[in-house]
């Protein structure tokens, strides 16, 4: 069973004591069938079955304990069935830690141009060759299985950023019907588990109706979708200042798509326990390094003869081995391997940070140091 078990309520009593201002932030332990998830924690992004750039031997020795994968790209190339028959997206990638794939919904409408909603799903034209496909609650729910993912994600409708409060309210009662068909759609077995994901973009109503209407189908874990959609970080904060407690203690809740590490650290700071973004592995790719000493943008000139490495502690290899005057030239000139080590002492600088904060709320800690 997917189940927090380690911290709950005791230990967040004590922590409250010594630091008020910390008190909802959580460190816990997620048990799987493919192995624990130690929280909070940070999921790298493997959109295609691969986190782009890395060999998922190499993503292991970051600290990351799961990745996420999409249902939207999976079930175009090279298809639920097919994945299934060769025995599964773990054995398929060579990955055996937890898995968590998104459901499709959010992919769809910022990929597929041509789209349409009705209350039984969406239909949609592929962003690759145009031709037609159709996700609901029930098909999303099924191409997961054929996945074999750890953590499955319910069928939902991304509320966009901005949208009027009514808008927001026929989306969000949407996802709430679409979360009672996902839930029943789900092979519930040991091990495995289905988060439902609340939706009601920046109205703290909607928040609370959505979040009761999920935790009457009794998900393994909560997301909060609909944010980091345009709303800036202010914003969001407002609404993580009350959604996270409208959601049960002892389960996971994951925040989606976040973010940056002052936005992580925000967020932890106000109850959240997961996490996935592209720009450790995007950034990477386009040059960009996240360093104790700020974000490093390696194409800039100066580094043309910096004869030094990102950061003299990392262990990661391009800190280890390489220089910022070699990371620059390989960036400059687009070769394959200034991705794959810039994207490896991302994900490494994330993993850091995620641990950092999870020693922290063990010690009592306060935990602003990037902020
Ligand atoms: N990724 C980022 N935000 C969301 C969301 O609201 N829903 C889903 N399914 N995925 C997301
Ligand atoms: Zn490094």
């Amino acid at each position: 069973e997917v189940s927090i078990t380690k911290f709950p309520a005791d230990e967040r009593k004590i922590i409250a004591k010594a630091h008020d201002k910390y008190k909802k932030a959580r460190a816990g332990i997620i048990n799987t069938r493919h192995g624990q998830i130690h929280t909070p924690a940070f999921m790298p992004v493997g959109t295609k079955g691969t986190v782009k750039a890395m060999l998922p031997e190499s993503v292991q020795t970051t600290g990351a304990d799961i990745i996420l994968g999409n249902t939207y790209h999976l079930m175009l190339q090279p298809g639920a069935k097919r994945v299934f028959k060769l025995g599964g997206l773990h054995k398929f990638m060579n990955w055996s830690k937890p898995l968590l794939t998104d459901s499709g919904g959010f992919q769809v409408m910022s990929l597929s141009k041509l789209r349409k909603i009705t209350e039984e799903g969406v239909i949609f034209n592929s962003h690759i060759d145009g031709s037609k496909f159709m996700l609901s609650p029930e098909s999303s729910t099924e191409i997961q299985y054929l996945l074999g993912s750890t953590i499955t994600m319910a069928f939902d409708e991304c509320t966009p950023y901005p949208s009027t409060y009514e808008q927001a309210k026929s989306s969000m009662e949407l996802t709430s019907r679409w979360a009672k068909r996902s839930r029943k759609a789900f092979y519930s077995r040991d091990g495995y588990g289905q988060f439902g994901i609340i939706q009601g973009s920046i109205y703290n109503d909607l928040r609370l109706k959505s979040a009761l209407d999920l935790i009457e189908l009794d998900f393994e874990g909560y997301a909060i979708g609909g944010l980091a959609v345009g709303e800036g970080q202010e914003l969001m904060f407002k609404v993580l200042d009350y959604a996270p407690d409208l959601l049960p203690i002892n389960k996971p809740r994951y925040l989606m798509g976040v973010g940056k590490p002052a936005d992580i650290i925000g967020a932890v700071q106000r109850g959240i326990d997961m996490f996935d973004c592209v720009i450790p592995t995007r950034s990477g790719r386009n040059g960009q390094a996240f360093t104790k000493y700020g974000v490093v943008n390696i194409r800039n000139s100066k580094y043309k003869e910096d004869n030094t490495p990102l950061e003299e502690d990392c262990l990661c290899p391009a800190c280890k081995n390489y220089t910022k005057a070699y990371l620059h030239y390989l960036v400059k000139v687009k070769e394959i391997l200034g991705a794959m080590l810039m994207t490896w002492h991302n994900l490494m600088y994330f993993q850091k940070l995620m641990l950092r904060i999870r020693e922290y709320i063990a010690q009592g800690k306060d935990f602003d140091f990037i902020s």
